[in-house]
């Protein structure tokens, strides 16, 4: 059987996904937008075969029982859809070490959807790839096309996955992803989702959504960077907002991470313009132009506690590449 390799790149939500209305299906409550990112990503190539059952090897380890089921579960969807009962053999590498706060399940189904679907013969549009992915897990539908990324809420199933709003070359605006603590995260975006509701704030985020979401669109298509940047910032300030008031509360921010937000909220005040935005996790993306990357990374490296520091352009979405990892 053919053996297929995949990149899929990870993205940061502009406009967050935060609440599902149906967690066996990842639908999400509301749309939700980002950009994909250039330097953090996953490749991963897979065989076919007559095997007793699925082997996955995870950054050079055997897959924990938890990433075990999730990606056989995956596995499983796909094969349905191909119509075998074939194990398959799939080996995973990220370009950032697991466990440091960069989540690599948007790019880690991402690039298996495509590589297990490529591999069984199957030849998807980018539509049912999105759809697919959703599937594994909700953010890896926006990692499938390029560059900057709408995922519609949609109203059914088939009609909630991501397209491409502008190619990656669009606008040269960096993502200075940093990194600030080693330990996993508590609460998975799993478990984080479905906690939601249960913040008193929830219902009202979710009202102001479309409103944000249209001013970001307009801003990115008009690139107007203090706007979007204020987007931006607003609302990943909002989700955590929600985050820290859902019961139990749930506060992904660690020391370093206050640290960092507040050293660029200083430099903007002294002319840089840098936004920040989190996802569910301590990792500070800091959003700035082009110009401004190098100086703010250089600057963001002498912080007491920050790891490292990954500067990234708008990247390419989900595709096959020719080098196989075995
Ligand atoms: O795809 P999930 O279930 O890991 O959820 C991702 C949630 C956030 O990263 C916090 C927001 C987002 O839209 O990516």
């Amino acid at each position: 059987m053919m053996k297929k390799t995949a990149i899929a790149p990870a993205n940061i939500a502009l406009i967050k996904y935060w609440g599902k209305r149906d967690a066996s299906l990842n639908l999400p409550l509301n749309s939700s937008f980002s950009m994909n990112l250039s330097e953090l990503s996953t490749t991963t190539t897979i065989q076919f075969r007559q095997l007793k059952k699925d082997e996955i090897s995870l950054d050079g380890h055997d897959a924990t029982t938890e990433d075990r089921e999730r990606v056989v579960r995956h596995l499983d969807r796909i094969r349905k859809i191909a119509g075998t009962s074939f194990r398959a053999r799939v080996v995973s590498r990220n370009t950032f070490p697991t466990g440091v706060g960069i989540a690599s399940s948007a790019s880690g189904f991402a690039a298996l959807t495509l590589a297990a679907t490529r591999a069984l013969g199957l030849r998807l549009s980018e539509k049912q790839l999105s759809l697919l992915a959703r599937r594994g897990s909700g953010s890896a539908c926006r990692s499938v096309p390029d560059g900057f990324v709408e995922w519609v809420v949609g109203k059914r199933d088939e009609d909630s996955y991501a397209f491409s709003l502008h190619p990656p070359d669009f606008w040269d605006i960096h993502d200075v992803v940093v990194l600030v603590s080693r330990r996993m995260k508590k609460v998975t975006s799993t478990e984080g989702h479905s906690l939601a509701p249960t913040s008193p704030f929830f219902q009202v985020r979710l009202r102001d959504i479309p409103r944000r979401l249209s001013l970001l669109k307009k801003a990115l298509k008009e690139k107007d960077f203090s706007t979007f940047g204020r987007v931006v910032e607003e609302e990943a300030l909002n989700m955590h907002a929600v985050m820290m008031t859902s019961s139990p509360p749930l506060l992904y921010w660690e020391p370093v991470t206050l640290k960092v937000m507040l050293l660029v909220f200083q430099m903007r005040d002294e002319g840089l313009q840098a936004y920040v935005t989190l996802d569910a996790g301590p990792t500070v993306h800091v959003i700035c132009q082009a110009n401004d990357a190098e100086r703010l990374a250089r600057k963001l490296r002498t912080v007491e506690g920050v790891i490292a520091v990954i500067d990234n352009k708008p990247g390419k979405g989900a595709r096959v590449v020719e080098e196989h990892l075995f």
